[in-house]
Formats: structure tokens, sequence, C-alpha cells
């Protein structure tokens, strides 16, 4: 059976032979927001399915493949479509791209996502930075056998979103006239929506939003030392907030957003 170091060094060397070169930054577009990755220029384009150890992605919304290139005078590798734990995944799967990442030297990771609202003051269609996570999936990614080359037994969480990309964040929305939210996300393992109760706790605890992603990947990225910014697409108001929620709605409001979601990443990746 190969180590995980000899599959990351097969993808990697696989990728490399694609034509994929340094990457300044990396990106994870979440449901219904992976059309930004079609602006990306002098693209190569990778399905996961022709990856060697690289996971298929099985969800309504997701391509499914790697496009790297160049977006706003960056060079990025983009992930349209991740890979759940709700699918079925474990979590060593769930978190393979960011270790790929991280084996091509990538420092930088972008994260977004579809999430619901928790915080009362949200709206449906609101844009929110980031600036910590509540891992609720009830397991970690780096559980089990640590592998010191990618980074220590007990990584710090201190700063797992990064406070200059949060700043850059706040400030380059301010100058784009769209109005960024900010707060905790909360991740709970999905599929199943929440109840109207587990958001009522999420509030006590200090969420300002749920969903059922990120959480594994920037945990990943923290323990191999990326600086990490994450944007979250508030597509609904969560359980208990409005009358019913279903995928339909998380899917429209991407649809309704996406011009101001990719107007603000871009404009944030100038500048990263
Ligand atoms: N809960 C969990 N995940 C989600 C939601 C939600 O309300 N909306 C979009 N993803």
């Amino acid at each position: 059976m190969l180590t995980l170091q000899e599959k990351l060094s097969a993808t990697t060397t696989y990728l490399k032979n694609k034509g994929i070169g340094d990457v300044d930054i990396a990106l994870i577009l979440g449901s219904g927001l992976g059309e930004l990755a079609e602006e990306v220029t002098d693209t190569v384009i990778v399905p996961y399915s022709e990856i060697p150890h690289f996971p298929v992605s099985t969800v309504v919304g997701h391509a499914g493949q790697l496009v790297y290139g160049t977006l706003s005078g960056k060079k990025v590798l983009a992930m349209q479509g991740r890979f759940h734990y709700y699918e079925g995944n474990p979590m060593d799967v769930v978190i393979y791209p960011v270790r790929v990442f991280a084996k091509m030297g990538v420092e930088s990771l972008l994260v977004t996502n579809a999430a619901g609202g928790v915080n009362e003051a949200f709206h449906a269609g609101d844009l929110m930075l980031i600036t910590d996570h509540i891992n609720f999936i009830g397991e970690n990614p780096l559980m089990g056998a640590n592998d010191d080359e990618i980074g220590p037994r007990f990584p710090d969480m201190s700063e797992a979103y990064t406070k200059g990309y949060q700043d850059l964040a706040r400030e380059v929305a301010k100058t784009l006239g769209v109005t960024l939210q900010e707060g905790v996300y909360l991740a709970n393992s999905g599929p199943s929506y929440e109840t109207p109760a587990e958001i009522r706790m999420a509030r006590v605890l200090g969420a300002s939003a749920v969903g059922m992603s990120t959480v594994p990947e920037v945990i990943a990225a923290a323990h191999a030392g990326m600086k990490v910014l994450g944007i979250s697409c508030i597509t609904n108001l969560a359980a208990g907030m409005q009358s019913e929620l279903n995928h339909a709605e998380v899917v429209a409001t991407t649809e309704r957003v996406k011009e101001d979601f990719k107007r603000l990443v871009k404009a944030i990746l100038e500048k990263m």
C-alpha cells in the first residue's frame, strides 16, 4: 500500500506534467459558486477522475475538475466542486486536495461555501467573511497517525482564518460597495439541514452561519501552515427562521448573488 506521501507525490507529479506550475492561491469553490473558474484564463483543466489518487465528487452543482490559470493577475488553482463528509467520504478523502495544494507548495487558500444564516441580522443573498469556525461535524480530519512532513501533531488553530486576509476582504468590500457580513461558521456533518432547535443552539454557541463543509479543509490547511480566507454565501436563513429549506433555494440564491460574489473575490485576489 502506498503511503500518503507517495500518493501525494504521484498526484502532484501528474498535475505538474499536465502543465500546472506555480500557484499563488488555491481556490475551493462551493455550491453554485464554481462559475468563477470560468473567468480563469490560460487554463489547464483537469477532471478529478483523471487525477491519480484524487476523489470524484457526486453533488449536483459541482463540476468536479481542477482549473489552473490566471485570475486577477494571480496564478490560481481552483477546485470546481469539493468533497463532502456527508457524501460518505472519509475525512482523509475530504482533505486530500488541500494536502495536494500543500505538497505543491501553495501557501494561500481561498475557500467559499453556501451557508444558512443564523445571525438574525442576515438576509438570504448576503456574503459573509468567515472570522472563525466551530467544528460540529463530530470528527477531526487530522485524527490518526500524524504526518510530520505536513505539520505538527497538535496544530494551533488560534488564527485558522488569517487576520491580514480578513482585513483585506473588509477593505476591498468597502471599496466595491459590496456588503460583507462577518461571523463564525459552524459546520455540521449534514446531509440533513439542521432542526430549529439546533439552530438556536448554534446561535447560543456564537455561530453566525451553518454549513456542511469548509471546516475540514481549513483544519488541513492550518495543519500545513497555509494562510486562509473564507467567504460564505448566505443562501437562506437557517431552519426555524424561514418556513422551509431546500437545495433549490440554495442554488437560486447563489445564482442571484454570483456577480457580486465574483466581483468581490476577483478584487480580493488581486491584492492577496
Ligand atoms: N444549513 C446547512 N448547510 C447549508 C444551509 C443550511 O441552512 N444552507 C446552505 N448550506
